[in-house]
């Protein structure tokens, strides 16, 4: 997205009331793409706003698929989409797919296409066009699939084949990756095998589990962060489903984050996700300092989903290294924006992938923090904050990066003066609503 707007934030004293928010992003991606090629009918409620979730959309009527929004008028609601499967086979596309922003979308839905029966072009933005592919082109192409990039980069040109299946152990931690693999495994002949080193988001296993498909998990045990081993058996049919997506606990990352700035705070958020390969973060604020308790617990197509009630307090610090750093990967720009507020300060470790984002997040991160009149050591794989540090209001750029318009809006809550972040409507990627909402929550 390019820099067009710009938003002013003002210090804030601070955070108090309750929010639901729109359906988590990873969660819609793969509920779309599937109910895309089920059999018979879906109806998914709380679909996320992002304009990412709306790519996934865009490619999937391109490749022949009919689904409808029901438009929903309140601010922060997700959308209603109703879509009828095709099956295990898509149309060909008369265009490039449009990605646009959505490394998700490109790289999930290219599990999809490598094995239809017509070739295709995947495209995004200038950011998307710059992001690594080999990650899922190398394997891909294990499986029988013929891709052709830019240097590993997008676009991609994919001439789908019958794939088969492979015994694949993931170099990168990616659960898009790993899901893309599962998509391509389900389409293909005999058994596909993944095995990752460090256990990443399993939306993709519980996704295609509630679509009705046998998915076995080798492993350590349920909750465990280390290891895993999937398995898929290709030739299985999915089923249409009718679900409602739990809140998007990256994007109650920002507020979760504002409400730890404020030792007054009062939040509640409803119906957040809480699967327990995304919810790392949870622990790691109550680690640092933020009172937090969660009920109405339950399990909703195998997804934790819950109440969350935070109250702010003093904030430690803490090291951000190996499991947590993948686990905490979407997370870890508005923890480090907080870092300079606590005590001890924030180190993260271990997160080169921060690098490939939809900015480089490190970079982005060290330029803003600095910006604000912060002192922080960039590292190649991460960063160190100190605590104890005053920010003072600035101009500070998105980077075209979501994450990092909303990360720097909530360090700019505690700065003096007055802060400027142009590019702010990059917000709308993955939350659209999420400045609205913002206001809301403040007391100045
Ligand atoms: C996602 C996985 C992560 C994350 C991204 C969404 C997913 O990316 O950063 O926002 O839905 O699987 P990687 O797979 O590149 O780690």
């Amino acid at each position: 997205m390019k820099s067009e707007s710009q938003v002013l934030v003002r210090p804030a004293r601070n955070l108090r009331g309750a929010v639901t928010l729109p359906g988590d992003k990873s969660i819609s991606h793969r509920y779309a793409m599937l109910a895309a090629i089920a059999d018979g009918p879906s109806r998914i409620e709380n679909y996320s706003t992002g304009a990412d979730c709306a790519s996934t959309l865009q490619c999937l009527r391109s490749l022949g698929v009919k689904w409808e929004r029901e438009q929903n008028d309140k601010e922060d609601a997700g959308a209603v989409i109703k879509m009828q499967g095709s099956g295990l086979s898509l149309a060909a596309p008369t265009q490039p797919l449009d990605c646009g922003n959505s490394g998700s979308t490109i790289r999930m839905l290219s599990g999809i296409v490598a094995a239809q029966n017509f070739s295709s072009e995947m495209a995004g933005d200038d950011s998307l066009s710059r992001r690594p592919m080999e990650r899922v082109i190398v394997p891909l192409i294990a499986m029988g699939a013929k891709i052709r990039s830019q240097n590993g980069r997008p676009p991609l040109q994919i001439t789908g084949a019958r794939l088969k299946g492979i015994h694949y152990h993931m170099p990168v931690a990616s659960a898009q990756v790993k899901t893309s693999l599962l998509f391509a495994g389900l389409l293909a002949d005999g058994e596909t095998v993944i095995e990752e080193a460090i256990r990443t988001r399993d939306h993709g296993e519980l996704a295609l589990r509630a679509f009705g498909a046998t998915v076995d998990r080798k492993g350590d045990r349920e909750g465990d962060r280390k290891g895993n081993e999937i398995r898929i058996r290709g030739g299985q049919r999915l089923r249409g489903i009718e679900a409602r997506i739990p809140g998007d606990i990256s994007s109650a990352a920002f507020f979760l984050c504002a409400a730890a700035l404020f030792p007054g705070s009062h939040l509640i958020i409803t119906d957040l996700l809480m699967n327990p390969t995304r919810s790392r973060l949870l622990d790691i604020l109550v680690q640092l300092g933020l009172r937090i308790s969660i009920t109405q617990l339950e399990e909703v197509h195998g997804e934790l989903v819950g109440t969350v009630q935070a109250e702010g307090g003093s904030l430690k610090g803490l090291t951000v290294t190996g499991a947590d750093a993948a686990a905490l990967i979407d997370e870890i720009p508005v923890l480090a924006a907080i870092a300079p507020f606590t005590e001890q300060g924030i180190e993260v470790r271990d997160a080169k992938e921060l690098r490939v984002k939809e900015s480089d997040r490190i970079a982005s991160i060290a330029a803003n923090l600095r910006a604000m009149g912060a002192q922080v050591e960039e590292r190649e794989d991460g960063l160190k904050i100190p605590g104890l540090q005053k920010l003072h209001g600035a101009e500070l750029e998105s980077f075209g990066d979501h994450r990092i318009a909303m990360a720097f809006s909530i360090a700019a809550l505690r700065a003096d003066g007055e802060t400027l972040i142009r590019g702010s409507q990059s917000a709308a990627i993955s939350y659209p609503a999420f400045f609205a909402t913002l206001d809301r929550l403040v007391e100045r």
